[in-house]
């Protein structure tokens, strides 16, 4: 049996006796749109709301979900991969419950990963899939390779974009490439839009009007409208005040736009298979980058 059989064998095992969590991969074409403004508060909002959650930092950058939550992980992916770590070592409580788990360097280590360690990794994230009920995965700016992929393993897509005239188009652009990824498959992904830093409901509206229409057209893809957050000076307050808005200002718009959004997320009927969960997620993901490695 070789490694491949090997990783098959086990995830077969694990996915009949196993809970999967929920993984939403937040995405845009455009950067600086708000990504990770919403999957802090989005985490915060369903936390509220009974689920346990825990944001997955893929922002190799700036590092904002940190920032934002007004915490400092002592430990990252690559701690949990190369120095012995377990799971709970590189799970860093947040406010109001939510867990962070730091990507560091390790998303771009993880690229290079044997076969021995990817076996090794998908192990922990089975623990991972027990440990919450949904997993934010908070992507970072532009659409660098190893991100698409990524996001066009996951079930569930969440893309931010903004009135600013090309974050539509780069939504669109983005959602072209995945569409041409081997390993996007449409059936299985539902793609959901939130308009942020809009100046009413119905510039919301519009916008996902204009990306759904095309997507439509020339992707054949449906994007559903979750919903949109207004154009609040709050946010930005928040973030210099390493609090995040749901907390800081829990009476303003947005606070109540996220809450929203959170409930409609929790709302929709998911026919869990076995593809679900972010141990398979990786899997996906890794063997995509295997294959083009080999190419
Ligand atoms: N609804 C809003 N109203 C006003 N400002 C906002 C809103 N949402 C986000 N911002 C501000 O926009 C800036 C960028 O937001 P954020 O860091 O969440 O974007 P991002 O998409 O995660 O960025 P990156 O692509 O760099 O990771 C921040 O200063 C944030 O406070
Ligand atoms: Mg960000």
């Amino acid at each position: 049996m070789d490694q491949a059989d090997q990783l098959r064998k086990m995830v077969n095992k694990q996915k009949k006796v196993r809970k999967v969590s929920r993984v939403i991969t937040v995405t845009s074409g455009k950067g600086g749109v708000g990504k990770s403004t919403l999957s802090v508060n989005l985490a915060i909002a369903l936390s509220r709301m009974g689920k346990r959650v825990i944001i997955l930092d893929a922002d190799f950058g700036l590092a904002n979900v940190e920032v934002m939550l007004g915490i400092r992980p002592q430990h990252n992916l690559a701690d949990l991969m190369f120095r012995g770590k377990e799971l709970k070592d590189i799970i860093t409580e947040g406010p109001e419950g939510v867990g962070f788990i730091s990507g560091g360097s390790g998303i771009q280590e993880l690229s290079r990963l044997t076969r021995d360690q990817v076996i090794y990794l998908v192990q922990k994230l089975y623990e991972l899939d027990e440990l919450a009920d949904i997993i934010l995965v908070d992507t970072g700016a532009g659409i660098a390779d190893t991100v698409l992929e990524f996001v066009s393993a996951s079930n569930e897509v969440l893309v931010v974009a903004t009135p600013e005239p090309t974050s539509i188009t780069d939504a669109y652009a983005l959602l072209k490439t995945l569409n041409r990824k081997s390993d996007f498959v449409k059936e299985n992904t539902s793609i959901r839009m939130v308009a942020n830093r809009i100046k009413d409901a119905e510039e919301g509206e519009n916008l996902h009007q204009k990306l759904s229409v095309v997507v439509e057209k020339f992707l054949n893809i449906k994007v559903e409208y979750l919903g949109g957050i207004l154009n609040d000076a709050n946010c930005q307050k928040a973030v210099m005040q390493q609090d995040p808005v749901m907390l800081s200002f829990p009476n303003s718009n947005t606070a109540s736009a996220i809450q929203k959004i959170a409930a409609k997320l929790i709302d929709v009927q998911l026919d869990n298979d076995d593809k679900s969960g972010i141990a398979h997620l990786f899997n996906r993901w890794m063997k995509t980058i295997y294959k083009k490695k080999k190419g």
